[in-house]
């Protein structure tokens, strides 16, 4: 049978993947969207890993809420990592843009908005990490740095399924073991697709699959914020404690 001639899109890695981890700088208002987050569930002491660039922390703890960030580029000098923002916001506005087909708007309103909201959380992030560094934990999944059962919650966002291209299913399923591990009561996972839109075919079956005979009740729950196209669910997760 003849193959079907793909797209340039689908056939092009750098139109697939887009290098190196972005140090990305979402705002609390995204993460609320795209975490269906409300106030009763930041109401405990919460884990933003990845924490990337993002303001989540910074703004959770304004407002009155107990939160910390844990990501091995914090183990960059805090000078250089606030220098390398600009640029990261700038890398991830280019390849949104560049893909924009890929995107729906109309949270952001258009480009410019995307970047100025980007922009702004990287500032927030930079302020706080200067005035607050014990709020930035350096540390890589699979292997965080907490007791058991530190947290409430769990916010995990763009590493898992986003970089399925280089993070392989093991890694996947150990990072979300060791989520679990530091906060049994509920860890949050959103998008479910990769960095090209796409599906990442059985990984998350595969997942839900494994968790559950670790005793892991997993929920597909649909959130209101669609930015990379299709990317409408996060996973959720709880340990029931038992066991198969
Ligand atoms: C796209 S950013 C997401 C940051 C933040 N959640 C946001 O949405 O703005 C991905 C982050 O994953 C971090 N990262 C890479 N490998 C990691 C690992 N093994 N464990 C935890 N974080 C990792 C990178 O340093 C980068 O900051």
């Amino acid at each position: 049978m003849q193959q079907r001639p793909q797209p340039a899109e689908y056939t092009s890695s750098s139109a697939r993947s887009i290098g190196d981890y972005l140090i990305s700088s979402r705002s609390f208002v995204e993460y609320q969207a795209m975490f269906a987050l409300t106030s009763t569930d930041v109401a405990g002491r919460v884990l933003d890993c990845p924490g990337g660039g993002s303001s989540s922390t910074a703004t959770l703890c304004e407002q009155g809420g107990d939160a910390v960030a844990a990501d091995p580029v914090y183990s960059t000098p805090v000078a250089e990592l606030i220098g390398r923002l600009d640029g990261e916001v700038r890398r991830g506005s280019a390849w949104a843009t560049a893909h924009a087909h890929r995107y729906i708007w109309d949270f952001y309103g258009d480009p410019a908005g995307h970047a100025r909201m980007r922009e702004n959380s990287a500032r927030l992030f930079g302020e706080d990490l200067l005035r607050r560094p014990d709020r930035y934990v350096a540390a890589a999944l699979p292997d965080l740095p907490f007791p058991d059962d530190a947290f409430d919650l769990v916010l995990s966002s763009h590493l898992l399924f986003t970089y399925a291209d280089r993070l392989d299913t093991d890694f996947h399923l150990a990072a979300l073991r060791e989520l679990i591990r530091v906060s049994p009561g509920r860890v949050r996972v959103y998008p479910l697709i990769d960095q090209s839109g796409q599906p990442v075919s059985g990984l998350l079956e595969q997942l839900i699959e494994q968790l559950t005979y670790d005793g892991v009740a997993s929920s597909l729950v649909d959130v209101d914020y669609e930015f990379q196209r299709g990317a409408r669910t996060m996973l959720e997760l709880r340990s029931t404690g038992v066991v198969r």
